[in-house]
């Protein structure tokens, strides 16, 4: 495998270099925020907002960088998230990703929506990988999802609890990339003018939904999009996760978890860990920021269960302040996407050495040795929180401000 270029320093070189790559509307769909894009941006600006204690008297030459994360071993505190349409940034962009994560010591998650399957994935990666379920509202085919990731020996079942119906991404639309998906005059002038991305994607092992593989007669791109988009089940509730968690063997983590009173929710039927996510900003625009909503979260789960966060990880910096927050690791999305986008599984490779080079050199100069030791002492300054302590049982100010009476 070829390594990324030398000169590749962050992972907004990354990024860039993705764009160079990649036609415009899969870059638009990757980089894109719900409706008016407010809490993509907050994600960021809140973690920007926080500022290290700075300690310098300390011997920190042997830093240590290993954890665990839902019980396995894991070289940094990072996994890979689950992001639909993976393979559409670089063909068979799951496969090389899983292995990329894999050999880096850290989890790959694979989508529910992913273009290559569980069985296409399983049967190129050499150990069994993390599956993410999006629930169908046909339960016997959430089931058979369930028992296939079973068979594939996944130890983890992420559960995303923040889709029962989709944030409208407004470049989507305008790119043809609804349900049906149009090749517009637009997009096929993109895909012409990216030839490297467009001979690659000739090997593509699938071109659409591969967990759906079978449901849709024609297996067709545009059947499959809408048989995908109206399994979507907005009944989706607390008992439907117990269901799930009587039907799942191995861990549970809950993703998409915003409030401190869901999270409780949870952690009570049956969840391992939480993810506190808020979609990367791609689900309930004017969300607050995971950054801000954290620390309560963690506070109201106690150590019931393991607290992992996702939503604006660039950098090892800020996956530091994460954990300087109480989370126990994070979880990335588009910061291995850029490197996928720019070089296959190299440039995912090069993502998570950056991540780790940036985490080492945060805590050196936080004076911390030991991920598993990070505490909130390192944090000079947090986020702004939120106006309302999002589900603080103890009361926001203005939890009990009944705004409008009833006569
Ligand atoms: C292109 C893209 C596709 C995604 N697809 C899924 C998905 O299929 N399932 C899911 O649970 N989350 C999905 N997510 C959300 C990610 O798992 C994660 O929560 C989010 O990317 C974190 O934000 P970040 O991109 O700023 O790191 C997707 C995110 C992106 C950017």
């Amino acid at each position: 495998m070829r390594k990324a270029p030398a000169d590749i320093a962050s992972i907004e070189d990354l990024r860039k270099r993705a764009h160079a790559r990649v036609p415009k509307p899969f870059m638009d769909y990757m980089e894109a925020g719900s409706f008016a894009e407010i809490t993509l941006r907050e994600n960021r600006r809140d973690l920007d907002s926080i500022r290290f204690r700075e300690r310098v008297m300390f011997d920190v030459s042997d830093r240590k960088l290993e954890t665990t994360m839902l019980g396995e071993k894991v070289s940094i505190p990072v996994a890979i998230g689950p992001t639909g349409m993976c393979g559409a940034i670089w063909s068979n962009g799951e496969i090389l990703s899983c292995r990329a994560a894999h050999d880096f010591g850290i989890p790959f998650s694979l989508s529910t929506n992913a273009l290559l399957s569980i069985e296409d994935v399983r049967s190129s990666v050499t150990r069994p990988f993390w599956f993410q379920l999006y629930l169908e509202k046909d339960r016997g085919f959430s089931k058979e999802l369930l028992e296939r990731a079973k068979k594939a020996g996944c130890p983890v079942l992420i559960l995303t609890m923040d889709l029962h119906v989709e944030g409208t991404r407004y470049c989507d639309v305008h790119n043809g990339l609804g349900v049906p998906p149009k090749l517009t005059p637009a997009n096929i002038w993109s895909i012409v003018s990216h030839p490297s991305w467009a001979f690659a994607m000739l090997h593509s092992k699938r071109w659409s939904f591969g967990n759906y593989a079978g449901k849709v007669k024609s297996g067709n791109v545009a059947e499959m999009a809408e048989l995908v988009k109206s399994q979507l089940d907005s009944s989706f509730d607390v008992k439907t996760l117990e269901w799930v968690r009587s039907l799942w063997p191995g861990k549970l983590l809950v993703k998409g978890i915003m409030d401190a009173d869901d999270a409780k929710m949870a952690v009570d039927a049956g969840a391992d860990a939480i993810l506190v996510s808020n979609h990367g900003g791609r689900q309930l625009d004017s969300a607050p920021s995971t950054a801000s909503v954290l620390t309560g979260i963690v506070d109201a789960v106690g150590d019931k269960a393991e607290v992992y966060v996702d939503s604006g990880v660039r950098s090892g910096l800020d996956v530091l302040k994460f954990l300087g927050l109480g989370a126990r690791g994070c979880f990335i999305g588009r910061a291995y996407l850029y490197g996928l986008g720019a070089y296959g599984e190299a440039g995912v490779t090069k993502a998570l050495e950056i991540l780790e080079d940036e985490l080492s050199i945060a805590m050196a100069l936080t004076g911390v040795t030991d991920v598993r030791k990070v505490s909130r002492d390192i944090i000079l300054r947090p986020p702004p929180a939120p106006t309302i302590s999002a589900g603080a049982t103890s009361g926001g100010p203005f939890r009990d401000v009944r705004v409008y009476e009833e006569s």
